[in-house]
């Protein structure tokens, strides 16, 4: 099963805070597989880090996260390293990395680099009260259009031109059905 989460880690050079959203492959018990392209900040972090945080969180929260590295952060204080999470999380998961592999892949943006992150669940722990609400259809559309936005620094002009319809599309629905702060959050991802 594939499942979106926010990936926090830590700069261990300026030591900066990180958080981005990226979707996960559970494996058995406690193992995690990640699939990380080249260029962003997590996969510059977690090349020389060997712990992160998977933090499971709203869908509004995972679409937010692809916007900035602005979260409000606690630490996990583990093995003499202090692992940032996002204080707004349901729980978290404290991963370690256990294999890393560098291949070529290709897809229809292209040909990248995808680091294979595989790790190994060490410890979780319950951060906040997952709400009871009813499903609102905004909170998958946010993420369907934040998974755009974080493409479209990658494609050529006509590809985002396609790309920012499909948004227009979801957003559509977020202003019928959404709170302001979804509808807020569709605006910035179309500006
Ligand atoms: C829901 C969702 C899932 C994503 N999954 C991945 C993923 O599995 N691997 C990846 O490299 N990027 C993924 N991305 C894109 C990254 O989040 C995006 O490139 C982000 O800007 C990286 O941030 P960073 O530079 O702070 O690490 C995903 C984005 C979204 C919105």
């Amino acid at each position: 099963m594939k499942c979106e989460v926010v990936i926090t880690s830590k700069n261990n050079k300026d030591n900066s805070n990180n958080r981005a959203p990226i979707g996960i492959f559970i494996k058995g018990n406690k193992e995690i597989v990640m699939h990380l392209y080249e260029g962003s900040h997590t996969y510059n972090n977690l090349k020389d880090e060997d712990y992160f945080i998977i933090n499971i969180c709203s869908p509004y929260l995972i679409a937010k996260s692809v916007l900035d590295d602005n979260g409000n952060y606690g630490y996990l204080e583990y093995n003499n390293c202090s692992i940032p999470y996002l204080k707004e999380s349901y729980k978290i998961y404290l991963a370690k990395i256990t294999n890393r592999k560098i291949i070529e892949s290709k897809n229809e943006y292209g040909s990248s680099k995808i680091m294979i992150v595989r790790s190994s669940v060490v410890l979780d722990k319950d951060i906040n009260i997952l709400p009871i609400k009813p499903y609102n259809r905004a909170e998958g559309l946010i993420v369907e259009m934040a998974i755009l936005y974080s493409r479209l620094n990658i494609v050529n002009d006509e590809k985002r031109k396609n790309i920012k319809d499909e948004m227009e599309h979801y957003f559509k629905t977020i202003k019928k059905v959404g709170t302001k702060r979804y509808i807020e959050l569709g605006k910035k991802f179309l500006e």
